[in-house]
């Protein structure tokens, strides 16, 4: 067994019966927990996070609410803590998906790997900032937050969703259906305004734990970005690395262009007869995506409910 299969044990399952659940964008089901939609193999995940997982000091948490950049900001980050132990021309990042490098906490099949792993030191996760092990709140771990433009993440999130239904078969929601989910907070990890501001307000309150990133201003300066991770994470870029062009290298290596290109992305999977593609992590890679998608009556409603909610937080989009 991968323990993919196994995660739904009898106290899951007895747990499952009592949640409110709802459809998600694939047409499976999210349930809502401790204030948040997940699909049921997360919601097993978490609880094994919670139990198992010991964040170290020196450890990175990736964290992202889906489709929010969270593939890009684990190969920077990768790459830009390993730079010293690997030349960019033998990156691992060249043959292996960053979601094998930098594995999910909350994630049953690629838990087992941490265990098998203890030189990893980069993680990623999902998990809303009210229900992270504790851990990673009372360690010195550093977390690193990215979010999107939620028109752009929905627009994201329901393609990926999209693809993951017709590989298993099932009925996806319309458009029309996933935007009425993603108004009233349903999908998965979400309510989107509340992962984001859960991690937004803790960043400020403690900005030396958690460097809050935007997936656009990345994009526009991801050079900046990239000098910005490296000093959050304790290993500036030397004045020589600068000059020998180290950061513009690491960015190229991470370049949406880059990475959908290489072998390993369009030909390979995560997990062997499940779960996504690695090419369905890369889709286009664009700002304004939306805009191709969403009617104009759509997007004003989306923009008001978000600015609502996002309203007296300083963040904006
Ligand atoms: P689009 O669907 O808008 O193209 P996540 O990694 O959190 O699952 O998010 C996936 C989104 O990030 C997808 O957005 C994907 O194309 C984009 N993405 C993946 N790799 C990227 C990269 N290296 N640079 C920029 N965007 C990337």
């Amino acid at each position: 067994s991968n323990g993919v299969e196994d995660y739904l044990t009898d106290e899951i399952q007895e747990l499952l019966s009592t949640l409110p659940r709802e459809k998600s964008f694939d047409g499976s089901y999210l349930y809502q927990y401790q204030g948040f939609w997940y699909r049921s193999i997360y919601i097993a995940g978490m609880i094994s996070a919670h139990r198992h997982f010991q964040a170290r000091d020196s450890d990175t948490i990736l964290i992202t609410c889906p489709k929010s950049g969270t593939t890009w900001l684990k190969a920077l980050t990768y790459a830009t803590v390993h730079r010293s132990r690997y030349a960019i021309e033998h990156s691992p990042l060249l043959t292996t998906n960053p979601h094998e490098l930098v594995p999910f906490i909350d994630h049953p099949a690629y838990y087992l790997k941490i265990n098998q792993s203890p030189t990893t030191s980069i993680f990623g996760t999902h998990i809303p900032y009210s229900s992270l092990p504790h851990s990673v709140v009372d360690s010195n771990c550093r977390i690193v937050y990215m979010c999107r433009n939620p028109l752009d993440q929905f627009i994201s999130h329901w393609h990926f969703m999209l693809k993951i239904a017709q590989d298993r078969k099932m009925e996806p929601l319309s458009l029309e259906e996933a935007f009425e989910s993603v108004s009233n907070g349903i999908q998965g990890f979400g309510p989107f305004w509340e992962h984001v501001l859960g991690y937004w307000k803790a960043s400020l309150d403690n900005p030396h734990k958690i460097l809050f990133l935007k997936y656009e201003d990345v994009i526009e300066n991801t050079l900046f970005y990239v000098k910005k991770l490296a000093e959050f994470l304790g290993c500036p870029f030397s004045d020589v690395e600068e000059k020998l062009g180290v950061i513009e290298e690491i960015s190229k290596l991470c370049s949406f262009e880059n990475m959908k290109d290489l072998e390993v992305n369009k030909t390979g999977r995560l997990l062997p007869d499940r779960g996504p593609k690695n090419s369905d992590f890369f889709r286009k890679g664009k700002v304004g995506d939306w805009t191709n998608y969403l009617t104009s009556a759509m997007s004003e409603s989306l923009k008001i409910l978000m600015d609502e909610k996002f309203s007296g937080s300083g963040l904006t989009f």
